[in-house]
């Protein structure tokens, strides 16, 4: 039999779910890459791994039990990564039920359709499961960094379907002996980002104002702090999480929380440039229910799988606004 191992990725055309595949094909995996049917492929991230052998496209919905069973049966799986999910917090009041329906259920249907395959196959199937520093929610800010232990209190209909689907990985590893962990990942970024998201918008701002194709950036509240690391650091702490012996839950972070006026000041004085002079503040970009800091303290995953961030808060605002500007004028 083969030793090359097989990674089921749901979600692989976002940015972890593409960094996650190169990750892995890289180690030598056989990797399934989920994506939902669409008309218009969204493989912006994803289109260098169409001529790649070991990797295959496979479409999927997590709200379709059948098609998670089949995508399990066909891939058979060592690992599977739970990486699909209405991602976006600002939008989860304007679609509760969606949200709560793919980043919540479509977790259980996929729990269960690895749990089928594992009983009727004589194989472990390894489980990772997206979850998220936004089930923290309202940390005091300047407090301790929150780890395994801190008690949830999230803010969004975002963050309360990913703290069901949370419970559920930790309920099927405690009644049924699944092999699942949970990876509480805090804001981690990348110049794969979606635009909508606060610091790839930030960084396609700055680009465009600095070629003269833009002369203001609107945001919402800019009283907020996070987390920010690199995301092509965490996605190898998905995978280290799933080498170890025993499954568990760890919290990934770089432990230092910056203002959105820090990212701000960073990115543009990348090209030189004062943010005060361009940034207005936009009402539409106001949130319901804010989460305003948050920091996360990543000792376990230190201690238990070696892990810790490798890219500073400096160095990823600067890949991100280089590579923004580099894309600009290769258009
Ligand atoms: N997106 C966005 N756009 N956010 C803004 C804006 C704006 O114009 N102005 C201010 N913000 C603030 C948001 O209110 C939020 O407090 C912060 O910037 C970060 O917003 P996002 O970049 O959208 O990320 P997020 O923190 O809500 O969620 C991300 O991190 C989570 C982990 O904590 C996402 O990646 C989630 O999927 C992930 O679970």
């Amino acid at each position: 039999m083969s030793s090359q191992k097989t990674a089921l990725i749901t979600g692989v055309n976002g940015m972890d779910g593409s960094h996650l595949a190169d990750f892995l094909l890289n180690k030598g995996y056989v990797v399934y890459g989920m994506e939902r049917r669409s008309s218009v492929k969204n493989r912006i991230n994803t289109k260098h791994l169409e001529s790649n052998d070991n990797f295959h496209f496979v479409i999927g919905d997590m709200s379709d039990s059948e098609s998670l069973r089949n995508i399990v049966y066909l891939s058979h799986p060592d690992e599977v990564y739970n990486l699909a999910a209405q991602s976006f917090v600002g939008s989860s009041w304007a679609i509760p039920l969606e949200t709560s329906d793919t980043n919540g259920l479509g977790v259980l249907r996929l729990l269960n359709a690895v749990k089928q395959y594992q009983e009727h196959n004589d194989k472990v199937v390894k489980f990772y499961q997206a979850s998220t520093s936004e089930m923290f929610g309202l940390m005091e800010k300047g407090g301790s960094s929150a780890n395994e232990q801190t008690v949830f209190l999230p803010r969004s209909p975002y963050g309360i379907a990913k703290l069901y689907a949370y419970w559920m990985v930790r309920n099927y590893r405690e009644s049924y002996g699944l092999f699942a962990c949970n990876g509480i990942l805090f804001n981690h970024e990348s110049e794969r980002r979606g635009i909508e998201f606060v610091t790839r918008k930030i960084s396609d701002a700055v680009a465009r104002i600095h070629l003269g194709m833009q002369d203001k950036l609107l945001l919402g509240n800019l009283e907020v702090w996070r987390d920010w690391g690199y995301a092509p650091d965490y996605v190898e702490g998905m995978w280290l999480m799933l080498q170890q012996d025993t499954p568990s839950d760890y919290v990934l972070a770089t432990n230092e929380a910056y203002s959105l006026e820090q990212f701000l000041d960073c990115a543009f004085k990348v090209v030189g440039l004062d943010w005060r002079d361009y940034v207005e503040q936009d009402e539409r970009y106001m949130r319901p229910a804010e989460v305003p800091y948050l920091r996360g303290n990543y000792g376990l995953a230190n201690d238990k799988l070696g892990w810790k961030p490798k890219t500073s808060f400096e160095e990823l605002v600067e890949i991100m606004v280089n590579n923004d500007i580099n894309l600009l004028r290769k258009d």
